[in-house]
């Protein structure tokens, strides 16, 4: 028996004052994205934006459907509408922030393994990680630049990509 032991790491800001300006103002604009959440089943509200290579931001929020498993989490809605849209302009960084009524937040919200397997398929593609900013409003922000700091055990199987 072996054992193994994985280290991951993220740098943990007590507040978003902490940030540099470029990443500050990151977080602000996924504040600004929490708008357009489309939420009336969970009420919780999830926004992101995203820096490109180009300077550009884009913003993407949670989009619920009555039909529960039809609805798809923000940062899936950002990493897919990049993929149609913007691959040519590698994704630089990504700020995640959420809002509800229901609950306090304390912590920043963490990226759920799926969109976490979208995130890693496009860091392959445009051979750069990505850094993100998962922001608590009114409390800490926690970065780490490269998904497998995230979701260790991702799945990359580049068989799939040689057959006989
Ligand atoms: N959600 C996100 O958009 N991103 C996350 O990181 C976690 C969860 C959404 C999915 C659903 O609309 C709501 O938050 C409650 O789970």
């Amino acid at each position: 028996m072996t054992e193994h032991e994985i280290k991951i790491k993220f740098n943990e800001y007590a507040s978003v004052e902490e940030l540099d300006n470029q990443d500050k103002t990151l977080c602000a604009e996924a504040v600004k994205a929490l708008a357009t959440s489309h939420s009336p089943y969970s009420k919780f509200r999830v926004g992101v934006a995203m820096r490109l290579q180009s300077g550009k931001v884009l913003h993407a929020s949670n989009q619920e459907n009555v039909a529960y498993p039809s609805g798809l989490c923000a940062e899936r809605v950002a990493l897919f509408h990049w993929g149609a849209n913007h691959s040519d302009d590698p994704i630089e960084s990504m700020a995640v922030t959420a809002q509800t009524d229901e609950f306090e937040l304390l912590k920043p919200v963490t990226s759920c393994g799926a969109c976490l397997q979208v995130m890693a398929e496009y860091e392959k593609k445009q051979r750069k990680p990505i850094k993100m900013l998962l922001y608590c409003q009114g409390g800490p922000v926690w970065m780490a630049t490269g998904v497998e700091n995230f979701l260790p055990f991702l799945f990359f199987e580049d068989r799939l990509n040689h057959p006989k």
